[in-house]
């Protein structure tokens, strides 16, 4: 991808399978489009997978990055794909249910996940990692992300959601009033899938704001 070569570990979710990985690449304008993300700044990449984007937002100027992954093996991926591209220095990778292991004084320019968009009912179990790369119960990690990403921006920053159609948009909407955020859509991408690509599939990049100007809720 992006004219390099890039370790796929097992277990990790595949950014070639499907183009939601390139959308989130060109949300950001990480594509050679113009970037979204400050010049010199800070980035975290919840959900890193692979760490594509975390580490073309290293080669794009961002001076720390975080790749964070609940699964051990994207974490790991992750600080691979930056050894093998030469940002080693710039990207740290952990494994962290969404901010838990971050160190708790750090905050961030821009905060992006590529979610697991889809709604799993709330009692599921996953079979694996690789289920919760697509699946959230209940949206139960989508709330805590809402209410807890605003806290781990610095005060210019942003915090940065790529949902999809494929996800339950009303569902985001009602979680997100009823724990004080709002969703300010940013830019949607439409992707054409199935074999007449007649089947239009609408990526979503939200930023999650604190409602009365505050992200005092706690989390
Ligand atoms: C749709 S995949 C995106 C992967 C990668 N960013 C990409 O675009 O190729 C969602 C990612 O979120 C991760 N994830 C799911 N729940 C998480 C949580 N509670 N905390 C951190 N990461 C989580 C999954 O393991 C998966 O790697």
């Amino acid at each position: 991808m992006y004219d390099r070569e890039w370790d796929l570990f097992e277990d990790v979710f595949p950014p070639v399978y499907t183009r939601s990985t390139a959308v989130s690449v060109e949300l950001l304008g990480l594509d050679g489009g113009s970037t979204r993300l400050p010049e010199r700044g800070s980035l975290l990449e919840v959900g890193c997978g692979a760490g594509v984007l975390a580490v073309l937002g290293a080669l794009a100027g961002c001076e720390r990055v975080v790749a964070s992954d609940i699964n051990p093996q994207a974490a790991a991926n992750a600080a691979r794909n930056a050894e093998r591209h030469g940002v080693q220095d710039r990207l740290r990778s952990v494994q962290s249910d969404l901010f838990a292991a971050l160190d708790p004084g750090e905050r961030f320019d821009t905060i992006f996940w590529h979610s697991n968009y889809v709604r799993g009912p709330e009692d599921y179990e996953f079979d694996s990692v690789h289920d919760q790369a697509y699946i959230d119960p209940g949206y139960e990690a989508h709330r805590r992300y809402l209410i807890e990403a605003p806290h781990w921006t610095t005060p210019e920053g942003s915090a940065l959601l790529h949902f999809c159609s494929r996800g339950d948009i009303e569902a985001l909407r009602r979680i997100a009033e009823s724990c004080d955020r709002g969703l300010r859509l940013l830019r949607t991408i439409e992707v054409h899938e199935g074999e007449y690509g007649d089947d239009v599939v609408e990526h979503l990049l939200f930023e999650v704001n604190p409602l009365n100007g505050s992200a005092a809720t706690s989390s």
